[in-house]
């Protein structure tokens, strides 16, 4: 069906080669999954969501100075980057105590941290990506001291930044994941934001009600995961207002 050449896939996205040397194609699957892998569904439409929300993000990151790997979105579910040497690290920046630290550490879920909280985990789904220090990273050398640097000086902006984005349209950013990769151009060597930030990989919750936004409601079987992510894409104003999302028989949309 697809001639590209298919340089990678992982759970919820698929990489083509790009039209261009130094670029690929980014494309966003409707499959959601969840503790690597063991609990797995196709939800109709969410790749096109994940897809117009990670642009929006990406574009006003980059506005603020934030390089990523970015180009522009192609279609309803493709996105050109550029290729980018994907460091293997997961990194996490917390708010409010929730999901893993919440259990890890026995505190309460909604527990605003005195700080934020920034933490690596490495990437490798055969040992489920176990939470490692920057001894750990630098040691075993899955990325230097200087570029651990930039990573977390990195981190710390997008999530400022995110928390006022987020907080403006009524949401708080409690978590999420980032991922970072080198880009080579010429000579130089940068760090640079990849992957994708939607609410697969952040923990977003309503302003007023705490209501969840997020792939919690997946992993947690509390249903209404679609029409939670269209209301955090209708509340960035990605999306039309009764724009389909869905190329089958449609999800019901949230409207208000
Ligand atoms: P955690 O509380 O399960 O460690 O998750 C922290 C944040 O990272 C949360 O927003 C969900 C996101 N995340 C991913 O995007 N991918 C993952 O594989 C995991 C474990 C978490
Ligand atoms: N995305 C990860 C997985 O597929 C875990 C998660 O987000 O909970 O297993």
């Amino acid at each position: 069906m697809n001639r590209r050449r298919r340089v990678y896939e992982g759970k919820a996205k698929i990489l083509y080669e790009g039209p261009e040397p130094g670029t690929l194609v980014q494309h966003f699957k409707d499959d959601a999954t969840a503790f690597n892998k063991r609990k797995h569904e196709v939800v109709d439409g969410k790749g096109v969501l994940n897809n117009r929300i990670s642009e929006y993000i990406f574009t006003q990151l980059g506005e603020i100075g934030i390089p990523t790997h970015f180009l522009r979105r192609l279609n309803m579910r493709e996105q050109l980057i550029r290729e980018v040497e994907i460091i293997p690290l997961e990194v996490v920046v917390r708010n409010i105590a929730a999901g893993s630290i919440a259990k890890r550490l026995g505190i309460e879920e909604g527990t605003p941290l005195s700080r934020s909280i920034v933490e690596f985990y490495y990437k490798k789904d055969e040992l489920d990506d176990p939470l490692v220090s920057e001894e750990h990273i630098t040691a075993f050398g899955w990325a230097a001291p200087p570029e651990l640097d930039d990573i977390m000086s990195l981190s710390i902006r997008i999530n400022d930044f995110l928390c006022g984005l987020f907080l403006g349209v009524g949401i708080r950013l409690v978590d999420f994941k980032i991922e970072f990769g080198r880009l080579y151009e010429n000579d130089m060597m940068r760090i640079v934001l990849a992957d994708e930030i939607s609410p697969d990989s952040c923990r977003l919750w309503d302003r007023e009600t705490d209501e969840k936004m997020d792939k919690d409601r997946f992993r947690r079987d509390m249903g209404g995961m679609l029409e939670a992510y269209h209301e955090v894409a209708r509340r960035l104003g990605v999306l039309t207002e009764n724009e389909n999302v869905s190329q089958g028989t449609g999800p019901v949309l949230v409207k208000d």
